[in-house]
């Protein structure tokens, strides 16, 4: 019923496939594309045209697996859908047909952007295909599902009002002038995929995307916050959930 993030994004990349195979598409019209799209891509070169990079930036929450008080620490699962464009992959007009709507390549064939959770405790583990895809007009889309573990003051986890848990992205290399982050929506964290959990109930989602100056430099620092306000159930509120 509810579609997706995940959802979407597969059936984008298996749209790309079943589109363009009802109107005869074949491997090799498949494979010029790849062909094209890897000898043209620069993978160490920021696709800038004379202005900032805009990077869109989502988030959906799988699971809250793991929750350390003491520590202040919060594990979760979540698709991290990053989405932007360079125009000079886009093969449109370059070739006699065009019934191939997209392609899916390996990340490190091309550019992509080094966004990290500036809060994270270790690296993530990236628990999908390391896959972008790639339409036509150059728009690209990553969406890796991680494990991520990141520090957050959780002393109200247990109170009414909860706790807000808040992971802070931004490039690691990149200031505003090359890249400019922007949150996907006003919402937050995307639930559409959140498995749901009997310990916990989620209240509220927030996302700000933020511009930092530092007194040292000129340069805009882009970030995006994305905020959970979340609370430990009772226990008798979860022996009902695992009941039910
Ligand atoms: C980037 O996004 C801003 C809006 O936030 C828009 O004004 C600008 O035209 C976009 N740049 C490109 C290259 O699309
Ligand atoms: C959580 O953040 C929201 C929005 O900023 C705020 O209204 C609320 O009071 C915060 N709750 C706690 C417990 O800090």
């Amino acid at each position: 019923m509810k579609l997706s993030v995940f959802w979407c994004s597969l059936c984008i990349f298996i749209s790309g496939y079943h589109v363009s195979a009802s109107q005869g598409v074949t491997k090799d019209h498949i494979w010029e594309k790849m062909q094209w799209v890897r000898e043209t891509a620069i993978p160490g070169v920021v696709p800038v045209q004379g202005g900032p990079l805009n990077v869109t930036l989502g988030l959906g929450l799988t699971t809250i697996r793991d929750v350390d008080i003491d520590r202040g620490e919060v594990e979760i699962t979540a698709m991290r859908t990053v989405q932007w464009r360079d125009f000079s992959l886009s093969w449109l007009g370059k070739f006699s047909e065009n019934i191939v709507s997209g392609i899916n390549m390996n990340v490190n064939d091309l550019w992509s952007p080094d966004i990290v959770a500036y809060n994270a405790v270790h690296a993530p583990e990236l628990l999908s295909p390391p896959l972008v895809h790639v339409s036509p007009d150059g728009s690209i889309m990553y969406v890796p599902h991680e494990r991520i573990r990141f520090n957050c003051n959780l002393v109200n986890l247990e109170t009414p009002g909860g706790a807000n848990c808040t992971i802070k992205y931004g490039s690691w290399t990149y200031n505003g002038f090359l890249l400019h982050l922007q949150a996907a929506n006003i919402h937050g964290f995307s639930l559409n995929d959140y498995m749901g959990d009997s310990r916990f109930e989620i209240m509220e989602t927030y996302v700000e995307a933020e511009t930092i100056y530092y007194p040292c430099c000129a340069e805009p620092y882009p970030d995006v916050k994305f905020t959970l306000n979340f609370r430990k159930k009772t226990s008798s509120e979860s022996w009902i959930g695992w009941k039910k």
